[in-house]
């Protein structure tokens, strides 16, 4: 509770207690209030566009079976065995009419419908399977092809929890009326550091591109200067959802526009599902970068796949930083395409994706090993017996050169250049507010000035 209090406190002032990257009772609390709680994102739609396809997906530590059953619709099933708790999906992904225990053979259907058992009569002739199927999450719900489930009944409607950042998924995932599909199945590994470490550097951590991918400029992989890709905006979208573009100020600069998606794709993009203002801050965008709390983040910019002279090419990634601990989080990495790409372009973005944001690609080793420290002294007595504080401090007012910005066509708090840690202040204060909810309450999803303005 102390430590809480220090993170509600410390978000405001832009001050963090380092033991909330290593503290055990910490972990288990963010694992119920957290991660049992808000909608986590579980897999894109085409990934199971068939009836009966699947996938096996992660709510905090515990598997679900993410479905599409016979009518289309998607369930999101607990992993656990009615009669003995048994894990019962035994492939990460597949088609399948029925899902069957390897114990004693009990048989699930797609909804998760108890439908038989070996030698029923014997054994079960009498009862019902009625109430005997597995268990479902609380809600699942999509928005922009995207699937999310929660647990909590009580959890606000999706499009509600989502708040201000559905303005800014709109404007990525739709840009064309075509929409986006992932390219291949996910990669994953795990890294010997806290989940949060990963969601407040999406929510909008450009800072660190200077000195950590330092290489990245040296070998041409990026096509725009450190300080240039600092201009932009930082966008606290809602409560507890950050995230950055980087763009020039000058709305008439030329590109990288549209993230650096090519040319020829950017002419399909349009007003069809989107306003004309949505469109036009993606047009300028070279890079968005986002956080959907707690830990669904996305990506996108220009990148070359190999470091040569190629025009860069624009890729979208989207990952989620799974707990695994209060010392490991697994990384799951899609990258993923508008379905309007020609097979050519999807594979060089998959490549240059490959080349730069999986487990070997030149940003993503970078990353990981600052946040294996992060870890390691979050949990270290030296943090805990010092009162150890973080500073999360820049842009805030009378820091550094960055301003909030009034006119700005999208929802949330905006903040004029990337020297600015608010998107994470933002991300811990909501953190603080889930941790302390008492079941069945939910801190407010909006800021104070818009629920006044309504
Ligand atoms: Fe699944 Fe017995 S534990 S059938
Ligand atoms: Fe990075």
């Amino acid at each position: 509770a102390k430590l809480l209090d220090a993170v509600t406190e410390g978000a405001e002032k832009g001050v963090i207690p380092a033991s909330i990257f290593g503290d055990p009772d910490l972990y288990r609390q963010e694992l119920r209030n957290v991660f049992g709680r808000c909608w986590v994102f579980l897999a894109h739609e085409s990934e199971i566009p068939a009836k009966g396809d699947y996938v096996l997906r992660k709510i905090g530590e515990d598997n679900f079976i993410v479905v599409r059953d016979d009518e289309g619709e998607i369930n999101v099933l607990f992993d656990a065995c009615r009669h003995r708790g048994v894990q019962v999906c035994r492939s990460d992904s597949g088609n399948t009419s029925h899902f069957r225990c390897p114990y004693h053979g009990w048989t699930y259907n797609t909804k998760g419908n108890l439908v038989g058992a070996p030698l029923w009569r014997n054994a079960f002739g009498g009862m019902s399977k009625e109430n005997n199927g597995l268990a479902s999450a609380a809600k699942v719900a999509s928005y922009q092809g995207l699937v999310f489930g929660t647990l909590d009944q009580s959890a606000p409607p999706l499009k509600e929890y989502l708040g201000g950042m559905a303005w800014y998924l709109d404007l990525v995932f739709g840009l064309n009326e075509h929409g986006v599909e992932v390219l291949g199945p996910p990669q994953r590994f795990v890294i010997d550091a806290n989940w949060k470490s990963g969601a407040e550097n999406f929510s909008g951590d450009d800072y660190h591109l200077g000195t950590l991918h330092r290489s990245v400029w040296e070998i041409g992989a990026f096509p725009v200067p450190f300080h240039e890709n600092m201009m932009g905006y930082h966008i606290q979208a809602s409560p507890g959802h950050s995230l950055s573009f980087s763009m020039a100020q000058d709305a008439n600069e030329p590109g990288p526009n549209y993230f650096g998606f090519p040319d020829e794709l950017a002419q399909s993009f349009n007003t069809t599902n989107i306003s004309a203002d949505q469109l036009e801050v993606a047009r300028r965008s070279r890079v968005f970068v986002g956080n959907v709390f707690p830990n669904f983040s996305m990506l996108a910019l220009p990148m070359t796949e190999d470091g040569s002279n190629h025009p860069p090419v624009g890729i979208l990634t989207l990952r989620t930083w799974q707990p695994h601990g209060p010392g490991q989080v697994e990384v799951w990495n899609w990258f993923a395409g508008y379905k309007n790409l020609t097979p050519e372009q999807k594979d060089r973005a998959y490549r240059a994706g490959l080349g730069t944001f999986s487990m070997g690609g030149a940003f993503e080793v970078d990353d990981t090993e600052p946040w294996i420290t992060v870890s390691r002294n979050g949990a270290s007595t030296a943090a805990e017996l010092l009162d150890f504080q973080l500073n999360y401090e820049m842009g805030k007012p009378g820091v550094g050169i960055s301003k909030p910005v009034k006119e700005w066509p999208g929802p949330g708090r905006v903040q004029w250049t990337r020297y600015e840690e608010g998107v994470q202040r933002n991300m811990y204060g909501f953190y603080a507010e889930m941790m302390r909810s008492a079941p069945g309450q939910w801190p407010s999803l909006v800021f104070p000035e818009d629920a006044a303005a309504d």
